[in-house]
C-alpha cells in the first residue's frame, strides 16, 4: 500500500488548476486506485448492441481492468457480466465474440449459468446439499456488474452497484451520440467489422487529452498531412480544386489556428466535453448521392439539415471512449498499465444510408487510426516521448493551462474558444471526483 491509498487528499492535491501532477501518467499505484475507484464508479462504455444481434450473442471485453462478457439474454436484453465462474474462477468466454445458445457452460467442471448469469445447473450436484451454497454468492451464478444501460444501441455498464445514474453522469453531452444514430435515416447504427486495434506505450488519458487538444494538428501532423497537402499543390493544384476522398480527409488537418480557434469547445459537467462546436474538420467533405434524400425522406428536410448541419469533431465521453458523429467513428482507450494503453477504433454503418458513406468512414479509420496509418503515428510518437520524458526531475508537473480563468465550474455546461484547455481540466476535475467518491481515508481504513 502507498501513500496514494485511502488518502483521498493526497489524490486530489495531484490536481491544482492549471497543473496536474506527473504521478497521474506514470505512477503504477495511480493506475491501480483508478482500476478500483474511477473505473467502477463511472459508466464505462462496454459496447454496441450490435455486436450482439441475436440471443446468445456475446462480446468479451474490459471494463477497466475488469473481464466482462456482454450478452443478449433470452428477454432480448443486454446484460453485463463478469467474465468469471463462480466456482474457481474460470474466465468462462475466450473469443472475442460467439453464441453461447441459452446458456453459459464454464470449461473446467461443467456448472453452467442462463444468459443472466442465474446457476442453471452443477454435475452431481447431490455433493453440495446441506453445504448452504444456495445461501453463498457463489451459488447465486456469475456475477452481474452494479448497472447496464443501453442508450440508442450504445451500452454502458457501472461497475459499482450505488453510484450516480447514467442520466445524471451524461446529461446533455448525449446530443453528441444522437446526432451520430440520427445520420441514419433508418435512426440506427450497426457495428461495421471488427475495430483497428493500435497498442500504445503510455497512460490511456494522454490519449483521451489529446482528442480535444487543437493545439497540435499542424505542428504533429506536419509529417503527413502537411506532405499531403504540399504534394496536392506541387501538383498544381489549388486548395478549391475538388478533392479525392483521402485529400478531403486529411488535408484539415493542416487547417491554421484560427480555424481551431474560431470552432470552439464545449464542456459539460462529469467530464465530458466536445470540439467543433461551430465547424470542425469534417465539415467540408463531399456530399453523397441519394443520402440527403433518404433523410429528407425520414425526418423532413428542415430536420435532415439540421442533422448534417451539426459537425461536431471529437466528442470525448469520460473516461476513456471518443466518438466522431459526422464519421460514425467510436474509439476506445483501453488502460492495460501505467504505461500501457490499447486503442480500439470502430466504425458504425447508418442503416439505410448509401454504401459510399461506409467506405469514407472505413477510410478515414485506416488513414487516420490504424497501426499502418499515415497520422496515428504523429501521435503515437508525441505520447510515448512524453510518457518518457515525465520521468525527468526537477519538474514534476503538466501544464493544463491554456485560457484557464480562476474559479471556473465544471458544473455548467460552457462554450469556449476551440483551443482552450478546459476540457483538459474538466476531465481531470471528474477524474478527482470519480477517484475519491468511495475511497475510505487511511485512519477509517485502520
Ligand atoms: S471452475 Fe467453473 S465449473 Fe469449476
Ligand atoms: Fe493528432
Amino acid at each position: 500500500m502507498g501513500r496514494y491509498t485511502d488518502n483521498p487528499q493526497a489524490v486530489a492535491a495531484l490536481v491544482r488548476g492549471r497543473e496536474v501532477h506527473r504521478d497521474v501518467y506514470i505512477d503504477p499505484e495511480i493506475y491501480r486506485l483508478e482500476m478500483k475507484h474511477l473505473f467502477a464508479n463511472a459508466w464505462v462504455f462496454v459496447g454496441h448492441d450490435s455486436q450482439t444481434p441475436n440471443k446468445g450473442d456475446y462480446f468479451t471485453t474490459q471494463i477497466g481492468d475488469q473481464p466482462v462478457i456482454m450478452v443478449r439474454h433470452t428477454d432480448n436484453e443486454i446484460k453485463v457480466l463478469y467474465n468469471r465462474c463462480p466456482h474457481k474462477g474460470t474466465k468462462i468466454a475466450i473469443d472475442r465474440t460467439g453464441n453461447t445458445g441459452k446458456f453459459f457452460r464454464c470449461p473446467y467442471h461443467a456448472w453452467s449459468f442462463k444468459t443472466d448469469g442465474c446457476l442453471l445447473a452443477i454435475p452431481l450436484k447431490k455433493g453440495y446439499e446441506g453445504t448452504g451454497l444456495e445461501d453463498q454468492q457463489t451459488g447465486k451464478g456469475m456475477k452481474a456488474v452494479g448497472a447496464v444501460h443501453n442508450y440508442r444501441g450504445f451500452v454502458f455498464a457501472r461497475l459499482a452497484e450505488e453510484g450516480i445514474s447514467f442520466d445524471e453522469f451524461f446529461g446533455d453531452s448525449l446530443s453528441s451520440l444522437d446526432n451520430m444514430v440520427d445520420r441514419s435515416p433508418a435512426g440506427r447504427l450497426e457495428v461495421a467489422g471488427p475495430p483497428l486495434r493500435y497498442m500504445h506505450q503510455c497512460n490511456w488519458k494522454m490519449l483521451v487529452e489529446n482528442q480535444t487538444d487543437t493545439c497540435h494538428p499542424m505542428v504533429a501532423h506536419e509529417s503527413s498531412a502537411g506532405t499531403a497537402v504540399q504534394i496536392w499543390k506541387d501538383l498544381g493544384y489549388t486548395e478549391d480544386d475538388p478533392k479525392p476522398p483521402a485529400m478531403e480527409i486529411i488535408a484539415p488537418f493542416m487547417s491554421p489556428y484560427e480555424f481551431f480557434e474560431n470552432m470552439g469547445i464545449r464542456t459539460w459537467p462529469n467530464g465530458h466535453g466536445h470540439t467543433g462546436v461551430h465547424h470542425s474538420i469534417h465539415s467540408n467533405y463531399s456530399a453523397i448521392p441519394g443520402y440527403f434524400e433518404a433523410l429528407t425522406e425520414t425526418y423532413g428536410e428542415e430536420k435532415a439539415k439540421a442533422i448534417l448541419s451539426e459537425n461536431r469533431h471529437n466528442t470525448v465521453y469520460f473516461p476513456n471512449i471518443m466518438i466522431k458523429g459526422p464519421i460514425q467513428q467510436l474509439r476506445v482507450f483501453i488502460p492495460l498499465a501505467a504505461d500501457k494503453t490499447l486503442v480500439e477504433s470502430y466504425i458504425y454503418r447508418l442503416v439505410d444510408a448509401p454504401d459510399e458513406l461506409l467506405a469514407r468512414t472505413a477510410m478515414y479509420n485506416r488513414m487516420i487510426n490504424a497501426p499502418t496509418s499515415i497520422v496515428g503515428h504523429d501521435d503515437l510518437e508525441m505520447y510515448e516521448r512524453a510518457q518518457e520524458g515525465l520521468h525527468a526531475d526537477g519538474m514534476e508537473w503538466v501544464n493544463v493551462q491554456r485560457l484557464y480563468e480562476e474559479d471556473e465550474n465544471f458544473d455548467e455546461e460552457r462554450v469556449e474558444n476551440g483551443t482552450t484547455e478546459r476540457q483538459m481540466r474538466n476531465q481531470f476535475h471528474a477524474w478527482v471526483k470519480f477517484m475519491t467518491a468511495d475511497m475510505t481515508t487511511k485512519e477509517a481504513a485502520e
